[in-house]
């Protein structure tokens, strides 16, 4: 692994952060081989003096090539937050990391990991935390849309799908929600979607898992309030990114960076539901109410 310092604007230290305290949850080793640190730690004084907070946030990001994540870092790099970025795709985390540092991010530390691979979440959250020295934010943004054709032929694609977009989050967000609960803060912020709110026939492989998914953070919500911790669960429509390409009316779909903004907003509120663009909240209160004798009929 290796520790280096970038050119900076404003006068910079490197330094290795300590590691998390032995004997807590993040104790335990991980394959060095596996990761990249490239750490750049700006002084408080220097982030003041360019206008920024001066308690930059510790900030995990899971799947962090996602193009709303990308979206949300730019915003988090201007604010001089410190971030830990976690992807399957090196070529592309390494530009992306590359674009927060010259954006002003305080640090950005990265490791390549496919997180389907539940049996190696230890290790790499163990290893994003100790790098980072705490958690104030964990942000899971991976996932896949899938082809729901296939899956309706395969079963081995849609379970994919089912692993991919809910049981990797299911994974990581147990280590995460113990971990913040056994610190009594952090914020656990979750990309699902609107197409969980009610199954339909052109994507209910892909609606499932959502589904699944908020039912979850629901009841972790439930669970870990009371220590301290904040689970948001982020419901998006269409927003115009890789996984929404091609598709019909994608002209018309939200605006990734104003889809950001909003999601950054929630998180500094604590809220525990974001419907992204608002609209999608009365949309889908409609959708999940009509009766199933008429909604079985509708090409959905
Ligand atoms: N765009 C929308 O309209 C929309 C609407 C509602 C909800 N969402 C949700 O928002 C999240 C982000 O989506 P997006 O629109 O930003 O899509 P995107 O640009 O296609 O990003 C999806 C990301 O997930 C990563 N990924 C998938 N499987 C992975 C794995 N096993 N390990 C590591 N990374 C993996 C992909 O990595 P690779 O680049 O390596 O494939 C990609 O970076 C997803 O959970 C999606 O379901 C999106």
């Amino acid at each position: 692994m290796t520790l280096s310092e970038q050119p900076s604007p404003a006068p910079s230290t490197a330094t290795r952060p300590a590691a998390i305290e032995p004997g807590s949850i993040a104790a335990a080793t991980y394959n060095a081989a596996t990761y990249n640190d490239d750490l750049v730690t700006r002084s408080p004084q220097a982030l003041a003096h360019r206008g920024k907070s001066v308690a930059p946030r510790k900030i995990l990001v899971l799947g962090a090539t996602s193009g709303i994540a990308e979206a949300t870092c730019r915003l988090w790099a201007a604010g001089g937050h410190h971030l830990f970025l976690v992807a399957r795709n090196s070529e592309k985390l390494d530009m992306v990391a590359a674009d927060l540092r010259t954006r002003g991010a305080g640090s950005v530390q990265t490791a390549v990991a496919d997180l389907d691979d539940t049996a190696g979440h230890h290790n790499l959250l163990t290893h994003a935390v100790n790098s980072l020295t705490g958690l104030d934010i964990a942000y899971l943004a991976h996932g896949i849309l899938g082809d729901q054709h296939a899956a309706e032929e395969d079963f081995g694609h849609a379970a994919q799908i089912l692993h991919t977009n809910f049981v990797a989050p299911v994974s990581l967000l147990t280590w995460l929600a113990n971990f913040c609960a056994q610190r009594r803060s952090g914020t656990l912020a979750v990309l699902s979607s609107v197409a969980g709110d009610r199954g339909r026939k052109s994507n209910y492989l892909y609606g499932s898992s959502k589904a699944g998914l908020s039912a979850f953070l629901g009841g972790l919500r439930n669970r870990v309030d009371r220590e301290g911790v904040t689970v948001l669960n982020i419901k998006p429509g269409p927003v115009k990114t890789a996984m929404t390409t091609g598709m019909k009316g994608s002209g018309k779909f939200a605006d990734v960076d104003k889809v950001a903004q909003t999601i950054v907003s929630a998180i500094d509120k604590r809220r525990d539901t974001l419907y992204v663009p608002f609209q999608w909240q009365p949309i889908m209160f409609v959708i999940r109410h009509i009766p199933e004798r008429i909604f079985k009929k509708l090409n959905l």
